[in-house]
C-alpha cells in the first residue's frame, strides 16, 4: 500500500504547475466559452446528481487529479476498506462501517408502544447520527429526545413532563466510558430512572451500570461512523423498522457505486478530487454544505464530525508532518436562513470558501434560491457601473447535489457519499481517517482539572 508523501507524486507537481494557469481564469468566460460545460461537468450515483461545472477546473484538471489518485493507490486502498482489511493502523482496526450497512438491522428493538418518552445520551457519533435521523423522519410518537451536553439544562429538557416509568433511556456509547453520557445516565438513575438499555461496543461496562438489554456493535465500526449500526437505537425506535432498512440499503447503494465506477464517473471520489483541488491547489481553506431542506437540517452539524474528526490530521500515515493542507474547515446550514447569516461572507468575504449545495427536490421556490446562490457565487455581478459595496466579484465555486426526493433510502445514500469522499481524501493526503487521537488530550486534562491536580 502507498505511503508515500503525495507532494512526491508527479501528478502533485503537475497539479501545482497546472494550477498557476487557473489564477485568472473566470467561471464566466468558461461557460462562454464552452457551451458543453453544465452538461459535461455532471456525474450520476443512484437517486442523484453531481454538477460540478461551477468548480474552477477543467478536464486537464480531471485527468491530473485522476493521475495523482492513481498514484496514491487509490484502487489498492479502496479494496482494502472493503476487504476488511485493518486501515486504520494506530488502533489496529478494520473499518467496519460497511459491513454493518450489510448486517440485518438490529433484531428485538424495544417496543416503543410501552414509552411516552425514549431519552438517548450520547455524544459526538453517538448523538449526531441518530439525532440528524430522528429529526429527519421520525414520527410524533414516541417522543424521542436526544442529549448530549454535560450541561444539565439539556437533560432537564428532554425530562421535562416525562415519568421514570413510562421513559425509556438509551445508552447510545461505543467505548461506555464518555464523561458526557455516564454523567447524564448516573443523573438519570439518581432522578429515579429505571429503564435503561444501552448500545455499546462494551457489553460488559454497560451491564455493570445496570442496562437491562445491551444491543451490541464492533469495535471496528467508527463513532462517526456508526449511525449505520446499534448506535443508532433511538432513531430506528423513532423513524421504523422499515424506514431504517432503506436507510441502510441506500448506504449499500452508494458503496456500490463508489466501489464498482471508473474515478471521473464516480460521485464521492470526483468529489474528493475536486475538493482536494480546491484545498491543496486553490488555497481554499473552508466548505460549507448546505442543503435547501428542512429534514436536512442537521447535516451540516453530522459532517462537520465526519469530515473534520476524520480527516483533520497534522501527520502522515507514517508519522510524519504533512507538508501540506488537510481538511478544510467544514460548516454549514439549512437554506434558505443560511442565506440571511453568513452567505455574506460567501459573496463578498476575503476568506475563500467552497460550497456544496444540496437540493433534495422540496419545491421550486427552494431550488430557484439554491439556482441563484450557486449562480451568484460563480457569475458575481459583471456590472462595472455599480459601486464597490454592490459589486459581486464572483468566480466562488461550488457543487450542485440534486436529489429525486427526500427519502431515508435517499439520506442513506447521502451519508455514505460523503463517508466515502472523506476516505478517498484520506487516501489522497496519506492520512489515517479512521482515528481521532487529537481528542484525547482535552479529555485527560479536563479529568485533571476536576481533581485537583
Ligand atoms: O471524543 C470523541 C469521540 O470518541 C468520538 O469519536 C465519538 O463519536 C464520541 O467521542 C463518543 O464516543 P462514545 O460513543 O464511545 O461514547
Amino acid at each position: 500500500m502507498n505511503t508515500t508523501p503525495p507532494t512526491d507524486c508527479p501528478a502533485w507537481r503537475k497539479l501545482q504547475a497546472h494550477a498557476e494557469s487557473w489564477r485568472d481564469a473566470r467561471l464566466g468566460e468558461l461557460f462562454a466559452g464552452d457551451p458543453q460545460r453544465a452538461r459535461t461537468m455532471r456525474a450520476e450515483a443512484p437517486g442523484l446528481r453531481l454538477d460540478y461545472s461551477r468548480q474552477r477546473l477543467g478536464a486537464l484538471t480531471l485527468r491530473l487529479l485522476a493521475q495523482l489518485a492513481d498514484e496514491r493507490g487509490f484502487e489498492q486502498w479502496r479494496s482494502a476498506l472493503f476487504a476488511g482489511e485493518k486501515i486504520n493502523s494506530t488502533e489496529d482496526r478494520a473499518a467496519g462501517h460497511i459491513a454493518a450497512r450489510r448486517q440485518a438491522p438490529v433484531a428485538g428493538l424495544p417496543d416503543p408502544g410501552r414509552y411516552a418518552r425514549i431519552v438517548n445520551l450520547g455524544t459526538g457519533g453517538s448523538d449526531l447520527g441518530p439525532r440528524l435521523l430522528a429529526d429527519a423522519f421520525g414520527a410524533h410518537a414516541p417522543d424521542v429526545r436526544f442529549v448530549a451536553n454535560l450541561d444539565p439544562l439539556e437533560l432537564e429538557r428532554a425530562i421535562a413532563g416525562a415519568q421514570a416509568d413510562s421513559t425509556l433511556v438509551v445508552v447510545a456509547s461505543k467505548t461506555f466510558t464518555t464523561q458526557e453520557t455516564l454523567a447524564n445516565a448516573n443523573a438519570l438513575r439518581q432522578k429515579g430512572f429505571r429503564n435503561f438499555v444501552a448500545a455499546t461496543a462494551n457489553p460488559g461496562a454497560a451491564r455493570r451500570f445496570g442496562a437491562t438489554e445491551v444491543f451490541e456493535f464492533s469495535e471496528s465500526v467508527g463513532g462517526r461512523y456508526s449511525v449505520w449500526s446499534a448506535a443508532s437505537l433511538a432513531a430506528q425506535i423513532a423513524i421504523g423498522a422499515e424506514a431504517f432498512a432503506e436507510f441502510l440499503a441506500g448506504g449499500r447503494e452508494m458503496d456500490e457505486h463508489f466501489r464498482a465506477e471508473p474515478l471521473l464517473e464516480n460521485v464521492p471520489a470526483l468529489m474528493a478530487l475536486v475538493g482536494a483541488w480546491n484545498v491543496n491547489f486553490l488555497g481554499m481553506h473552508a466548505h460549507a454544505v448546505l442543503p435547501y431542506c428542512h429534514r436536512l437540517r442537521l447535516l451540516p452539524a453530522y459532517l462537520q464530525q465526519l469530515e473534520m474528526e476524520s480527516n483533520g490530521k497534522r501527520v502522515d500515515r507514517e508519522g510524519r508532518p504533512a507538508g501540506y493542507a488537510t481538511c478544510p474547515v467544514v460548516f454549514g446550514a439549512e437554506g434558505t436562513p443560511s442565506q440571511h447569516s453568513f452567505h455574506q461572507l460567501l459573496h463578498q468575504g476575503t476568506a475563500p470558501v467552497a460550497v456544496d449545495f444540496i437540493d433534495a427536490a422540496v419545491n421550486d421556490v427552494l431550488t430557484a434560491n439554491l439556482r441563484a446562490q450557486a449562480n451568484a457565487l460563480a457569475l458575481g455581478t459583471g456590472d462595472a457601473a455599480l459601486p464597490p459595496h454592490r459589486q459581486h466579484p464572483g468566480n466562488r465555486p461550488s457543487s450542485i447535489l440534486t436529489f429525486r426526493s427526500c427519502t431515508p433510502r435517499d439520506l442513506g445514500r447521502l451519508i455514505a457519499l460523503y463517508e466515502h469522499k472523506v476516505f478517498a481524501q484520506g487516501v489522497l493526503w496519506n492520512i489515517n481517517s479512521f482515528d481521532q487521537w487529537g481528542v484525547e488530550l482535552g479529555k485527560q486534562l479536563a479529568q485533571r482539572i476536576m481533581e485537583g491536580r
